[in-house]
């Protein structure tokens, strides 16, 4: 079905800076330039100094930025790292693979990990902690940060929804040993096809992460140091997202845009929960990564969408820790439980046009209206 409001739209993104980004596609096939070449690195110095950190890794994945994270940080099996159920799988499946044991703990209103919880969740075994910077909006950092280093806990920052949002003015991914970023084709920077990246301003960390990435192999001498993995950022990927990376500032100001639309457009709707409202104290500056809100009549509404022609994305409808085949059964978590039957998240991109974000308001008011 071809809906009136598309989720994402990548061919009208791409028709937008078509030149630069073919320009840069062929700059790196006509110089041959594929693996770990001058495109990657030019990227690599250009995101760190946009993120404010000394070192960024260019990766084949978010996942891998947190996979190696933990890999570099030495977590291994017996040890303990608390996280959230309320993010994509891969913050939880990284920690499993490490052979270390996720501890879950619950969400707040902000649908960010409740920071307050996270003593809760702390045992002698626990080494790091993964706060998830969901939807564009990072978690009380300073909170986070302060119970981190009074229990001696490395922090590895989820921040794949959230490049250049900010807690007091400190980008996401600038706060913790490592930060880790997603470009899979619709977060705020998109690779054309998968790619990730960690930050981090310890010297060591970053020289483990790029040999780990490069299967622990020393390029100077040939000597492999330990095994390691294939997890390198693609040239032609890196030389594509330079490109985009310019624009990042100008899409970010854009999503904000768009969501003080939808804000302003549901500010009479008592039933729909907007995501968290810019604060007066300005201490979170958010990039809607997505603009999430939650209805208690979710199926209903988001059925009535897409009938309508708006395409919706539902995360996650079932809880993580529900899963039975994930193991992680015993976490009681209420808020989590309560988001995932109330959320839905609605389009959200630079390319989304004005009217696009009146027709949905509006088929929302329908719907409410429709209702008894
Ligand atoms: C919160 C979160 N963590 C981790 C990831 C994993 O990133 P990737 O899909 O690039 O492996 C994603 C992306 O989907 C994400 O949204």
């Amino acid at each position: 079905m071809s809906y009136k409001v598309p989720f994402v739209n990548y061919p009208e993104h791409y028709r937008r800076i078509w030149d630069e980004v073919i320009g840069a596609i062929k700059e790196v096939l006509t110089r041959g330039d594929l693996i770990l070449r001058d495109q990657l690195k030019q990227f690599e110095q250009n995101i760190a100094s946009y993120i404010g950190v000394k070192h960024a890794i260019g990766l084949n994945s978010g996942t891998d930025a947190l996979f190696l994270s933990l890999k570099a940080a030495g977590i291994k099996s017996g040890d303990e790292v608390i996280t959230v159920a309320h993010t994509f799988i891969a913050t939880i499946s990284v920690i499993v693979h490490c052979g270390a044991t996720p501890v879950l703990v619950d969400v707040g209103e902000d649908m960010n990990m409740d920071v307050e919880q996270v003593e809760r969740g702390i045992s002698s075994r626990t080494k790091a902690i993964i706060p998830v910077d969901l939807n564009g909006r990072l978690c009380h950092m300073e909170k986070l940060m302060t119970i981190a280093d009074k229990h001696d806990l490395i922090v590895i920052e989820d921040a794949a929804q959230a490049l250049g949002a900010t807690f007091d003015g400190k980008k996401a991914g600038s706060f913790g040993l490592t930060g880790c970023f997603s470009f899979y084709p619709a977060k705020i920077l998109g690779s054309a096809g998968d790619a990730g990246l960690l930050t981090t301003n310890d010297d060591k960390i970053a020289e483990k992460v790029r040999l780990l990435r490069d299967h622990g192999q020393e390029r100077s001498t040939g000597e492999y140091l330990f095994y390691g993995f294939n997890s390198r950022l693609d040239n032609l990927q890196a030389a594509i997202l330079d490109v985009k990376l310019k624009h990042v500032p100008e899409w970010n100001e854009r999503r904000r845009q768009l969501a003080g639309l939808y804000d302003e457009g549901f500010s009479d709707l008592s039933e729909l929960k907007l995501p968290p409202q810019p604060e007066s104290n300005g201490r979170f500056f958010d990039v809607y990564q997505n603009y999430v809100v939650r209805s208690k009549k979710r199926d209903k509404l988001v059925a009535h969408l897409r009938k309508s022609g708006v395409e919706i994305l539902v995360s996650w409808p079932k809880p993580l820790h529900r899963h039975k085949a994930l193991g992680l059964g015993n976490f009681h978590l209420p808020k989590t439980e309560q988001i995932s039957k109330e959320v839905l998240s609605l389009p959200m991109y630079p390319e989304l046009r004005n009217e696009q974000v009146e027709f949905v308001i509006e088929s929302i008011h329908d719907f409410y209206k429709s209702m008894p």
